[in-house]
């Protein structure tokens, strides 16, 4: 099971005491089956990195450029100078960052970018409210895995991140009927689409250590995406082991 950590613009220096909880959460054998990844702000990147290098859990970043290397992009961070300081994954496609602008064919560019840069790719996908009420939700879903996965044929290091955008930091979370059908789709659409048998499906969504309970009974959902819930370790550390008993 995947537990990301999506810190979004919030963290400083200070927070990465709080993380060492977490690590030694991690190092227990009970705990194995946990893939734990912090996703901090680009600021906190490199200390993240330095501080997990010997344990079990890795880091990730939240955004990238579409280019690979270099160019004169002010406050601009490429996939290579995430991947050089030793950050394994990458959030491309979040709604916020969809909302600022990247659409289909620029989350497509970030992750091909990223991908030569051998990062693993969280890539979100996700319908607004007013898409779920005219009935469009697979449209979307679909557009949005074609789109942005165009010219990519192995998925082996993409993990899919199902996060409903309106159910992003607002408490509330689909139906769980919904959802397992909405499970369903995607990865019989996603297994069809690129040969693969078992493509990685997670939730992301106001995740808590209650509504785990319920979440993990899906069984397409092999983790889960975190946002507000994983800035507080004591909070992260109960999602965890409410999933893993
Ligand atoms: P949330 O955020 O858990 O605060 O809803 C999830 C996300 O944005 O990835």
């Amino acid at each position: 099971m995947y537990f990301i950590a999506n810190w979004k613009m919030y963290g400083s220096l200070n927070s990465l005491n709080s993380v060492k909880k977490v690590i030694r959460l991690s190092k227990k054998k009970k705990f194995k089956r946990a893939k734990i990844i912090y996703c901090p702000p680009y600021t906190l990147l490199n200390d993240f990195s330095k501080l997990t290098k010997k344990t079990r859990i890795k880091t990730g970043a939240q955004n990238c450029h579409e280019l690979e290397f270099a160019g004169p992009f002010t406050g601009s961070v490429s996939p290579h100078m995430i991947s050089s300081i030793g950050v394994k994954y990458i959030i491309i496609g979040h709604s916020e960052n969809r909302f600022l602008g990247d659409n289909n064919l620029i989350i497509n560019k970030k992750i091909i970018s990223s991908m030569n840069q051998k990062l693993k790719i969280i890539f979100c996908i996700g319908e607004t409210i007013k898409e779920r009420k005219e009935n469009k939700t697979t449209y979307v879903l679909k557009k949005q895995i074609i789109m942005g996965l165009k010219n990519i044929k192995k998925i082996d290091n993409i993990l899919f991140a199902y996060e409903p955008v309106w159910s992003i930091g607002s408490g509330i979370i689909p139906k769980i009927n919904d959802l397992q059908n909405q499970f369903k789709m995607l990865k019989k659409f996603i297994s069809n689409r690129f040969k693969y048998k078992n493509p990685t499906l997670i939730y992301g969504g106001s995740v808590n250590q209650k509504n785990v309970i319920l979440l993990k009974q899906i069984n397409e959902i092999k983790g889960f995406l975190v946002g507000g819930a994983s800035q507080n370790s004591n909070k992260f550390i109960d999602i965890i082991k409410k999933t893993i008993i």
